[in-house]
């Protein structure tokens, strides 16, 4: 039998987790102040407080949510002197022990890989495209019928897009009543910062859910997972269990007035805010000129969140004129059938020293990468719908860093001939209307663009 100061020993040593430990002690009869003494002893060793005993602390199995903390975040080694970039989101991806996908795009998220995933308690694979470059990322979440995830909280945001089955979300701040969000295939779903969250499974197939985030700038800033999954503060600010908070009726459409800063155009902005959009597939879009005639959107104002969101859709034989901006745009195609262009560092696309070509239809995920110019092509029999989260984009906060959405984001609606990031038409490689008039003619589909310039009206 096993006597408590062995059960002490072992949770200072890293083979015995936090919460056993705990209730061994309070079964066990160990005393307040004996189990307060090896908690701090065991949360000095954590944050690398004692050099002498961390080498036999390594080398110790991690067991428990307090334990996939700090060890993983480059917390050990911050008083090595020699440690040299270790980037604290790759650290963590690889403690997650699921499949990551990387490169420029995923053909259909729906159907991806997925592992057993024993953090949230379901199956799952982490997302972490070129173009995502350490500002935004995401995960597929595949929850079995019956089912559920383990709940989580977590300092960095994120959008949810069901892709497939239908269930509930529940959402609480500690110590506050629980609220819940019913979804179905196509609802986006944004549980606001740091709340703790539970998806459930209420249907007979498996439900599958992908979230985009910012947790790569969040874990690299911090490079602590105890401060970034198990922080009890509340963002009241953001969400206080307003009944409202996830309302998707009509009241939650508004048309928000914008300057010249925001776009040449300047027109106000369609906007739903709410934590919850029923159906990202069904929702009202507005007409908008900016990226050709054809063309309406949606911006999506999210529960409070900083990372910017819009819902974009372009008609049958029209693609949209190419822009670029900072990083982090994740594109998910919820319907149609087409193609994108992507290119860094000139105008004429058959120039460019990077190119890269995606075929895309429902369930595609890909990300155009920091400045370099992507252009949306329409070669289906339907009209193309994608909805597009990114960090820091000019939505209801503004952020002022370059690198993700932000200033890049204003110039992409800005034509290049004025300084912006924005190529009209006019101006486009004449290579663009050959492959598209090509690609219309193999799908047996009828251009709607006029010689030169933009789409018929
Ligand atoms: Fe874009």
């Amino acid at each position: 039998m096993k006597e408590m100061k062995d059960w002490a020993r072992e949770f200072i040593n890293g083979s015995v987790s936090r919460r056993e430990f705990v209730e061994r002690a309070a079964t066990g009869g160990l005393s307040l102040a004996s189990t307060l003494a090896a908690l701090d002893a065991e949360a000095h060793l954590e944050s690398g407080h004692d050099p002498a005993t961390r080498h036999a602390h390594d080398h110790h199995a991690r067991a428990g949510r307090a334990r996939q903390s700090n060890a993983k975040t480059g917390m050990r080694t911050r008083r090595n002197p020699d440690q040299t970039n270790v980037n604290p989101y790759e650290e963590w991806l690889k403690e997650e022990g699921i499949p990551v996908y990387r490169e420029h795009h995923i053909a259909d998220l729906r159907v991806a890989e997925v592992k057993p995933w024993k953090r949230v308690g379901a199956l799952g694979a982490h997302i972490d495209l070129v173009g995502g470059e350490g500002v935004n990322a995401g995960y597929l979440c595949e929850i079995p019928p019956g089912a559920s995830s383990i709940p989580q909280r977590y300092l960095f945001e994120e959008v949810i897009y069901i892709l497939s089955g239908e269930g509930e979300t529940v959402v609480w701040n500690p110590g506050r009543a629980e609220q819940s969000v019913k979804w179905k295939a196509g609802a986006v779903i944004a549980p606001p910062l740091n709340v703790w969250r539970r998806h459930i499974n209420r249907g007979a197939t498996p439900a599958r859910l992908l979230s985009m985030n910012n947790a790569p700038v969040v874990i690299d800033l911090f490079h602590n997972a105890e401060f970034v999954f198990n922080n009890d503060f509340v963002f009241r600010d953001r969400y206080n269990g307003e009944a409202d908070f996830f309302g998707a009726g009509p009241e939650n459409f508004h048309h928000k007035q914008t300057t010249a800063e925001n776009s040449e155009i300047a027109r106000g902005v369609h906007t739903w805010d709410s934590g919850f959009v029923p159906d990202a597939r069904a929702i009202g879009l507005e007409a908008v000129k900016e990226r050709g005639e054809a063309n309406s959107r949606v911006e999506l104002q999210l529960a409070e969140n900083t990372m910017q969101c819009h819902i974009s859709e372009f008609e049958v034989g029209t693609y949209k004129k190419a822009h670029r901006h900072g990083p982090g745009s994740h594109v998910v195609m919820l319907n149609g059938r087409g193609y994108t262009l992507m290119w860094k560092g000139t105008i004429k696309y058959s120039e460019a020293p990077a190119q890269a070509r995606i075929d895309w239809k429902e369930g595609s995920l890909f990300v155009p990468p920091d400045g370099w110019f992507h252009q949306h092509f329409n070669t289906g029999a339907d009209f193309a719908r994608y909805i597009a989260p990114t960090w820091g984009g000019d939505g209801k906060w503004f952020m002022r860093g370059l690198g993700g959405g932000g200033r890049t984001h204003r110039l992409g609606k800005t034509s290049t001939r004025k300084g912006g990031s924005l190529i009209e038409h006019e101006d486009e490689d004449p290579l663009i209307r050959e492959i598209f008039e090509a690609e219309l003619k193999k799908a047996g589909v009828k251009s709607r663009m006029r010689s030169g310039k933009g789409e018929k009206s």
